[in-house]
């Protein structure tokens, strides 16, 4: 597992827009980690990397936004919220989750019987440094992007 250290808010979000710039159609990135740890600031980061002009809230009450405006639509839930994972059908998360645009789900954990095969995992922790980011990539896509994003070389981790 790959682990990195962000020691202010700053360096979170640049990790994350640096992320939206390697993030293709389809990809899924699956937030976890305790409230205020910063999972909807690595999505803002994201957002801004992919060049969204709307301001990106937190989706507690409404459980998905959708932003068109970036290189690639961002699909923006946070499930905290589901009374029962059921709701997502309702929701018709398929059409988002196999869609053509990127995926972000806060709090991924509560969904996973519904998670993709495939999908990068990111938990954040509070540290007494800032916050720790553990990456575990499911699929060879997301051992890739998380080299190519961290500059190290996956297998060794494995
Ligand atoms: N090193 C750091 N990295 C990221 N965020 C930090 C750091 N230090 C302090 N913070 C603060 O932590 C907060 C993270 O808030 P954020 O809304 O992103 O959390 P969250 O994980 O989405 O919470 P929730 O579960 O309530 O949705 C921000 O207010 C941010 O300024
Ligand atoms: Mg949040």
């Amino acid at each position: 597992m790959i682990k990195i250290v962000t020691k202010t808010p700053q360096e979170l979000e640049y990790l994350g827009s640096r992320m939206a710039e390697l993030v293709a159609p389809g990809d899924f990135i699956a937030l976890d980690g305790d409230l205020g740890a910063g999972k909807t600031l690595m999505t803002q980061g994201m957002a801004k990397g992919l060049g969204v002009t709307e301001e990106i809230v937190s989706p507690t009450f409404t459980i998905i936004h959708e932003y068109e405006t970036g290189r690639l639509p961002l699909y923006h839930m946070d499930v905290y919220r589901l009374k029962q994972p059921e709701e997502m059908y309702d929701l018709g998360y398929e059409e988002y989750f196999y869609g053509e645009g990127v995926t972000v789900v806060e709090w991924a954990q509560i969904i996973e019987p519904l998670l993709p095969d495939e999908y990068l995992g990111m938990e954040i922790s509070v540290v007494p440094e800032g916050r720790e980011l553990s990456f575990v990539p499911h699929g060879d896509r997301y051992e890739r992007l998380i080299e190519e994003l961290t500059g190290c070389d996956y297998s060794k981790y494995r």
